[in-house]
C-alpha cells in the first residue's frame, strides 16, 4: 500500500507529465486536529470536463498502453483518502492547469502512514530540476517553504540535478523537516 508521501509523488508526476513548468505543493499536517491535507497545483495542459469526470476510473489513462493499461495514481489516492474518512477534489481547465486536493483523517486506522515526505520533495526537485517547484510544508503552527527558483539564486547555480546539489539539498530538507516537527523550529520565509 502507498504511503501519503508516495501519493504526493504520484500526483506531482502527473503534473510533470502534463508539461507544467510551475508546480506548487501545499502540505498541511495537523497533529492536533488529526488530519493531513495536500494540494498540488500545476500550469500544465489540464483536462476537459469529460476527462475530469472519468479520471478516478483506473481504466482511464493517457499513459503508454504498451507499458500498462491502467492509470493508478488518482484512483488509488481517492480510494485511500476515502477509506480514512477523507476526500479528493480535482479541478482542471484545458491549457490552464490542474489542482488536486486530498485530505486524510489521521485518527482512522485506515489512514496510511505519512512516509518519507522530505525524501519525496527531494526526489521531485532533483528529477525535474528545470521546473519551478514551490513547496509549502506546514506542521501544526510551523512551516517551511522550498522554492527552487530562490534556492538556485541563493546558491548561484542553474541546475539542482548534480550529485553535489543532491547532498546539499538532502541535508537542507532533512533539517527543515526535523525543525518543523520539533520544538525550536524556525520559520523559513520564501
Ligand atoms: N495534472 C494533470 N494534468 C493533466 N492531466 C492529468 C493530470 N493528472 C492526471 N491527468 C490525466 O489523468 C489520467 C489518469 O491519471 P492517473 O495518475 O490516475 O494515471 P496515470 O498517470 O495515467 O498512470 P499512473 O499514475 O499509474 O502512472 C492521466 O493519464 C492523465 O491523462
Ligand atoms: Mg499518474
Amino acid at each position: 500500500m502507498r504511503d501519503i508521501s508516495q501519493h504526493i509523488m504520484d500526483i506531482a508526476q502527473n503534473s510533470v507529465k502534463a508539461r507544467a513548468n510551475e508546480i506548487e505543493i501545499l502540505v498541511n499536517e495537523s497533529p492536533k486536529e488529526k488530519y493531513f491535507e495536500f494540494e498540488i497545483r500545476d500550469n500544465g495542459m489540464g483536462m476537459d470536463e469529460k476527462m475530469c469526470k472519468r479520471v478516478f476510473d483506473p481504466f482511464v489513462t493517457t499513459r503508454d498502453k504498451k507499458i500498462r493499461h491502467v492509470g493508478l495514481g488518482l484512483s488509488l489516492l481517492k480510494a485511500n483518502a476515502e477509506r480514512s474518512g477523507g476526500y479528493v477534489e480535482l479541478v482542471s481547465h484545458p491549457n490552464k492547469g490542474t489542482r488536486v486536493k486530498a485530505l486524510f483523517k489521521m485518527d482512522s486506522i485506515d489512514c496510511p502512514p505519512v512516509g518519507a515526505l522530505g525524501g519525496a520533495f527531494l526526489s521531485l526537485i532533483i528529477c525535474d530540476s528545470a521546473l519551478h517547484w514551490r513547496i509549502i510544508r506546514k506542521y501544526a503552527e510551523k512551516k517551511y517553504i522550498l522554492d527552487t527558483c530562490k534556492i538556485k539564486k541563493t546558491l548561484g547555480v542553474q541546475k539542482l540535478s548534480s550529485v553535489k546539489m543532491y547532498s546539499i539539498l538532502k541535508e537542507y530538507i532533512e533539517r527543515l523537516e526535523s525543525n518543523v516537527k520539533h520544538n525550536g523550529g524556525e520559520e523559513h520565509g520564501g
